[in-house]
């Protein structure tokens, strides 16, 4: 009885492993484990075993009819999932070029403040301005002094700055309030290694000031600052590289006028206006975006470029501004409460 039953496990899984379609499969099952089946067939034995061997007959009866239908299920469900069961195990074939199910949709994206940041540079990139990054982490020389910032200036009061040492300290450190501090960083760098003009560069990154958070004030926002320096760079330069600038990136239609101004780092200083069409469709405005002028001939002569012989522009806007612009986003905040769901519609 043993023997028979040991026979019928190994001739009936080794044929369901030749199995390759529902119909082969559905005779099997009739011929092994249907109600008139080879199993039962082998069941009908036991009356003729003996009492003690019953036990034990009937235990490794039980394993073969389970390790029957267990293989049964798994050749069924390799089937009915396309994959040819494979030979032996009947297990599943699982093709891993197919696209996954989970999370196949969910593919990232930089987040839209990055994606401006690179548009921009990219634009000032053609205009052949290269990229230059300085530190957060500045210091007040760089943040103000070499930028003609004198002490008694507005700018510099605590109150709107987030210094890091106290600010009567001989050097304290801050966060950088604008990405001025990057033109006097380059120059510097440029001095150092002996390296002359010109100067081109362009270079976005965070700033921080204090202010009170609403729907267009936020304690940290991005600038992109621009410095060109040369020999008979003027104010059309600049005027002309701006106008260009708005041109590539709004379209043929953008405009740009300065107004006179003020800037401790620039004489003369303006600040300008883009009228551009911000979204598709819409009426092109004016909207003030930054500043701009040409670069101080003190800040030029702290860095040790002779402002005899070198002039330049500089310029600096928000990013923030001009990404809210042109995506329709209200409010600054929602840039950096990094909701997925408002990120996703980007
Ligand atoms: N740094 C100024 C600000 O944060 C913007 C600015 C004005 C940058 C004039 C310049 C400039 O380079 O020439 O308000």
């Amino acid at each position: 009885m043993l023997d028979t039953l040991n026979e019928i496990e190994s001739t009936g899984l080794a044929e369901l492993s030749a199995v390759t379609d529902a119909d082969a499969l559905e005779a099997w099952r009739i011929a092994y484990v249907g109600p008139k089946g080879k199993l039962k067939g082998a069941m009908g034995g036991m009356k003729n075993v003996s009492k003690e061997d019953k036990p034990a007959v009937g235990k490794r009866a039980n394993e073969v009819k389970n390790s029957l239908e267990s293989a049964f299920k798994v050749k069924k469900n390799g089937l009915a999932s396309g994959g040819a069961a494979s030979g032996g195990s009947g297990g599943q074939v699982i093709d891993v070029t197919e696209p996954g199910v989970i999370g196949s949709s969910n593919v990232g994206r930089r987040h839209i403040i990055t994606r401006v940041r690179d548009e921009l540079v990219d634009v000032f990139a053609r205009m052949g301005f290269e990229v230059a990054h300085g530190p957060e982490l500045e210091d007040d020389r760089h943040n103000f002094i070499s930028l003609n910032i004198p002490p008694e200036h507005p700018a510099r009061d605590p109150i709107d700055n987030f210094y890091v040492d106290p600010p009567e300290s001989e050097l304290p450190r801050m966060l950088r309030s604008q990405t001025s501090t990057v033109q006097i960083r380059v120059m510097e760098h440029m001095q150092a290694e002996g390296i002359e003009p010109p100067i081109k560069i362009v270079s976005p990154g965070r700033v921080y000031r204090p202010d009170t958070v609403d729907a267009t004030h936020s304690f940290m926002f991005h600038q992109i600052e621009g410095l060109y320096i040369d020999r008979d760079v003027s104010m059309v330069d600049l005027k002309s590289t701006l106008m260009h600038f708005a041109r590539a990136y709004f379209g043929q239609d953008a405009d740009i006028r300065l107004r006179p101004s003020f800037f401790p780092f620039t004489e003369p200083s303006a600040e300008f206006d883009m009228k551009i069409a911000l979204r598709p469709g819409d009426e092109p405005s004016w909207i003030e975006l930054g500043g701009c002028g040409m670069v101080d001939p003190n800040v030029l002569e702290g860095c040790g470029i002779d402002p005899e012989e070198w002039t330049g522009f500089a310029f600096g806007f928000g990013i923030e501004r001009l990404a809210m612009g042109k995506y329709g986003i209200p409010d600054i905040r929602m840039l950096f409460e990094n909701d997925i769901r408002f990120l996703e519609q980007l």
